[in-house]
């Protein structure tokens, strides 16, 4: 029971039915689906605690056990012949973006399962158990410390860290927490960090390089580093038509030119910076009422760790200046450096992908994912498949289901040789 790929390996990547993982993804779809075809099913919200009520359904009608741990990341175990031995992990999340699509996450997740399927189809035992894993919050489109669950399994942050947080609804996350675990209550908790043998992560590429280069899966080298932070500005408000312009401190105007200071910052001839003011407030909103308070949010991202922190020395500074009159606050709410995955998961990947016949290359994330906080903990590497156009975190994302299904094939033959089969 080496890691190699062994024919058994190889015999659990065929046994992947692509059919039932199509259907999987199709019905997970519903969960929070949007007339326009996305999803909108933020995380510990009803549509997601009905997608978990489903998904630990389908996995215990499978024969699998379902678990939870406190920040409510949902665990599905296939047992190995070694209980005691440390898991390998497969998985991603199933929260969406708020106008999202039907396979960011979800295909991680549920082509996790279709591995577990494959294996009890094959009648492949393994060494190791194998974990899937949903991930809470991944994305932050409600609460927005995203990779909350993926950052306390890691240990990176503390589960009390992220209770008092105000959800875009207002909502505190502790309470939409309870909420969730008290949905399952008679699920097994799992401790909040244990040792794994390794995590591997399938997503769409949300990018458009393999659907380009007509190739089935990319074996992924690494994830560029991102840094998020919201800005407030902080004016005085007054009457549009009596207040004369001089001596105004009209805080939309303020964050205005932050902005545009921003944009001078970020400017990179090689176009290799990813800079994003994803979301902006004025408060009080009002068309004849001076701006009093202006909220905005930075998405700022590169390959380069000493690039990102030259940028984000001087953000502050820039701001404040640039603000002025008027008052500047910035508050981190994400920070991740870039990491290279290892070089021998990244090979079994690859060796797995010839061997099933997908045609394939390394590729770099520009996303980010839980893999991040996971390579804290083990080795942790991820698999694309092409998305249409690279849209992605869009209502029209898609991929085709021959990529889905090509997936979780090289998934499950990957998974099989950690695991040792
Ligand atoms: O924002 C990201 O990179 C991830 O898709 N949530
Ligand atoms: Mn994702
Ligand atoms: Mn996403």
């Amino acid at each position: 029971m080496g890691e190699n790929l062994s024919a058994t390996a190889k015999r659990a990547g065929e046994a992947v039915d692509g059919e039932r993982l199509w259907q999987n993804l199709m019905h997970l779809a519903e969960f929070g689906a949007r007339p326009d075809g996305g999803v909108e099913r933020h995380a510990l919200s009803g549509a997601d605690i009905a997608a978990r009520t489903w998904l630990i359904g389908e996995a215990e009608r499978r024969g699998f056990s379902a678990s939870v741990d406190d920040i409510a990341n949902l665990w599905i175990r296939r047992k190995g012949a070694d209980e005691g031995a440390e898991p390998v992990i497969v998985g991603s999340h199933i929260d969406s973006q708020p106008a999202g699509g039907k396979f960011d996450g979800a295909l991680g997740v549920l082509a996790g399962l279709e591995v577990l399927t494959a294996l009890d189809v094959a009648g492949i035992a393994t060494r190791r158990p194998i974990d899937v894993v949903a991930w809470t919050n991944e994305e932050g489109g409600r609460f927005d410390r995203s990779c909350t669950g993926s950052s306390v399994w890691s240990g990176a942050m503390a589960l009390e860290d992220f209770l008092g947080d105000i959800g875009a609804d207002g909502v505190r996350l502790g309470d939409a927490l309870r909420l969730t675990l008290d949905a399952t209550p008679d699920l097994p908790r799992r401790p909040r960090r244990f040792p794994a043998r390794a995590y591997v992560e399938l997503h769409i590429e949300q990018g458009p390089v393999l659907e380009a280069e007509n190739l089935d899966v990319a074996a992924v080298t690494g994830i560029q580093g991102v840094r998020w932070l919201n800005v407030e500005v902080a004016g005085t408000a007054g009457h549009a038509g009596t207040t004369p312009m001089t001596g105004r401190r009209d805080a939309l105007q303020g964050a205005h030119r932050a902005i545009a200071a921003l944009n001078g910052l970020m400017a990179d001839p090689q176009d290799r910076v990813r800079f994003t003011v994803g979301r902006f407030n004025a408060f009080p909103n009002s068309p004849n009422t001076i701006p009093e308070r202006a909220v905005f949010t930075i998405d700022f991202r590169h390959p380069d760790k000493s690039l990102l922190d030259h940028h984000s020395e001087r953000l502050r500074p820039l701001i404040e200046a640039a603000a002025a009159p008027c008052a500047a606050s910035l508050t981190p709410t994400l920070f991740m450096d870039p990491i290279v995955f290892p070089e021998d998961l990244v090979a079994k990947i690859e060796e797995a992908a010839q061997a099933l016949g997908h045609p394939a290359r390394r590729l770099a994330s520009g996303a980010f994912h839980d893999a991040l906080y996971a390579a804290r903990v083990c080795p942790a590497a991820m698999i694309f498949v092409p998305c249409r156009a690279g849209l992605s975190h869009h209502p029209e994302e898609w991929t085709e289901p021959r990529h889905a299904r090509a997936g979780a094939r090289v998934l499950a033959a990957t998974a099989a040789m950690l695991a040792g089969v």
